[in-house]
């Protein structure tokens, strides 16, 4: 049902913890299931130096936190608003489709963390000018 790498992914997730100072911190949660994902990122030079995450959720969850977090680290600002939900199941080998939703919430993340960043610091991110991160449509189970 699931992938090796997903597996692996929910072992041993890559960047989990709390960051002090961060520049952009983003939560979300999923209504229906009551997960609930935070993302970390330390910017400099618009680029994410470092991400981390904390996630109270499923497997699918961590493991798309965790990929997601890999994906986006050393990446520009403009890469990381850019990160699709796709992008990180595709990474992570698949997802079951009842499963998506979970790494929905992981684009969320990074990009309310990206608006948290962009409000922090009177930016305005290209791809960002609509979020909303009270949506909570946006984070529905699928
Ligand atoms: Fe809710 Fe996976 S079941 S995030």
């Amino acid at each position: 049902m699931y992938t090796e790498t997903v597996m692996d992914h929910f072992r041993n997730p890559r960047n989990v913890g709390h960051m002090e100072n961060a520049d952009g911190v983003g939560q979300v949660g999923n209504v229906k299931c009551g997960d609930i994902m935070k993302i970390y990122l330390k910017i400099n030079d618009e680029i994410i130096e470092d991400v981390k995450f904390e996630t109270f959720g499923c497997g699918s969850a961590i493991a798309s936190s965790s990929m997601a977090t890999e994906l986006i680290k050393g990446k520009s600002i403009d890469e990381a608003v850019e990160l699709s939900n796709k992008a990180v199941i595709e990474a992570l080998g698949g997802l079951p489709p009842v499963k998506v939703h979970c790494s929905v919430l992981a684009e969320q993340a990074i990009k309310s963390a990206l608006y948290d960043y962009a409000q922090k610091t009177n930016k305005t991110i290209k791809g960002l000018e609509n979020f909303n991160p009270e949506d909570e449509e946006e984070f529905g189970c699928h």
